[in-house]
């Protein structure tokens, strides 16, 4: 088989890419070592950025999430038992996010491209990217007990941070940076309505907490845990109990429960490989960098990503020039790194760190005081979390 772009991976990354590139009249073939029923079935992010938003509805894929996606203009920073609110718009000059879930997203991008006949092949064993060094590079991977080919163009690797692109490149060409945090989140699911209509990100003495949503009557919650918690330890009644304790009285009291019907502990990480090119592979969202979920940042950056690959693709087809494909990794990493910034930034002003002292417990209160007071750092805060342009 031959084809333009050879896309390794099915998450929003890969996906999204296809999408435009069928858009743009780019061939593709998406190859994924898993089913679409178990990519459906995985629960991840849930806040999307206005350029996240943009894409999405670019590749014709943005009518469900706005008819039942939920824009909001704010959120709560909770500590000393008060909510202390972030008017996104009101500091972003009219700025929101869309509280929109990655496998709703995810769904109707797999919609949309069983509508445009677009090939993806599932359940592919042993994929592996060849000759991205040289002007011919393939895929291979083995279905049905025979072993398949893919020659193409270029290479997108889109595989996650367990994917195969990047352990593909050899170790001397990559510089890889990482740092991981000592707890980890344990995450909820619920069939509630949420505790609040905006978002809470709480720091409480016993832990950071985080009451997000799906929908107005789907909750999604989380809360600082020792890596070593076992999922098995943490019946809904013990989750509910300490999420009450670390919010806010009012909270507590209004919090509506129910049977989960999805519960994980995720360990937070920074990593950064760098560059994200390497000849004709590129790597692509998480394939290349992790950040801590806080910042609501992962999901986003792998957009950011296909933005710079999708416009530098677009011009090698279009106009016949490498121009694009030669700068997708100085701007996208760029855009990486503030946000890899940013998330350890609001990692470490929400949390509780086991090695804290008090200089860093006193620290800490006078950064969320700063926050809370001064236009200036609560600005900082709101250009961010909407997300920085392109
Ligand atoms: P992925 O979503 O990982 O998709 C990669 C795809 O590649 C998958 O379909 C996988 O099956 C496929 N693949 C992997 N290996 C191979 C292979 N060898 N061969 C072929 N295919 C392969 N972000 C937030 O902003 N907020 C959150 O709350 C949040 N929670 C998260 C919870 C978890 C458990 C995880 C893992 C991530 C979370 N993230 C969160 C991050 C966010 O979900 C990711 O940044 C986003 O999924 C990145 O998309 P992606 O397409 O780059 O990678
Ligand atoms: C969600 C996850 C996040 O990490 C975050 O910062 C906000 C919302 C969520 O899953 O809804």
């Amino acid at each position: 088989m031959r084809t333009k772009v050879a896309i390794i991976g099915s998450g929003p990354s890969g996906l999204l890419l296809g999408q435009l590139l069928t858009g743009a009249g780019i061939d593709n073939v998406i190859v994924d070592r898993v089913g679409r029923d178990y990519i459906l079935g995985r629960v991840r992010a849930g806040v999307l950025e206005e350029g996240t938003v943009g894409l999405i509805d670019q590749a014709k894929a943005g009518a469900r999430m706005h008819a039942e996606g939920l824009p909001h203009e704010g959120f709560s920073l909770a500590f000393d038992g008060r909510d202390h609110r972030i008017d996104l718009s009101a500091l972003t000059g009219g700025k929101k996010v869309m509280v929109y879930g990655q496998t709703e997203m995810t769904r109707d991008l797999i919609e949309r491209r069983e509508a445009s006949g677009a090939l993806t092949v599932y359940e592919a064993a042993n994929v592996l990217p060849h000759d991205f060094d040289g002007l011919k590079p393939y895929l291979t991977y083995e279905k049905d007990g025979s072993t398949q080919r893919i020659d193409c163009d270029f290479i997108a690797g889109c595989d996650g941070f367990h994917g195969v692109s990047r352990k593909a490149v050899p170790e001397r060409s990559m510089r890889t940076v990482e740092k991981i945090y000592p707890f980890g989140w344990l995450g909820i699911l619920a069939e509630v309505p949420p505790v609040s209509h905006e978002l809470i990100y709480a720091n409480h003495a016993r832990g950071f907490a985080l009451c997000s949503m799906r929908s107005r009557h789907r909750s999604r919650y989380y809360i600082q845990c020792p890596l070593t918690e076992r999922i098995d330890d943490w019946s809904d009644d013990r989750f509910w109990d300490e999420l009450r304790r670390r919010l806010p009285a009012h909270h507590a009291e209004a919090l509506l429960t129910a049977p989960s019907f999805e519960k994980s502990i995720a360990q937070l990480r920074s990593f950064v490989a760098e560059p994200m090119r390497f000849g004709r592979m590129f790597l692509v969202g998480d394939a290349a960098h992790i950040v801590p979920p806080t910042g609501a940042k992962g999901l986003n950056l792998a957009a950011s990503d296909v933005h710079y690959l999708f416009s530098g693709l677009v011009e090698y087809y279009q106009d016949c020039s490498d121009a694009g494909i030669e700068v997708y990794s100085r701007l996208a990493l760029a855009r990486v790194w503030k946000a890899v910034r940013f998330s350890w930034w609001m990692t470490t002003v929400m949390h509780r760190f086991p090695d804290a002292g008090d200089f860093e417990q006193r620290i800490q209160e006078a950064e969320l005081d700063y926050l809370t007071h001064s236009r200036a750092a609560a600005t900082a805060l709101a250009e961010n979390y909407v997300g920085l342009s392109y």
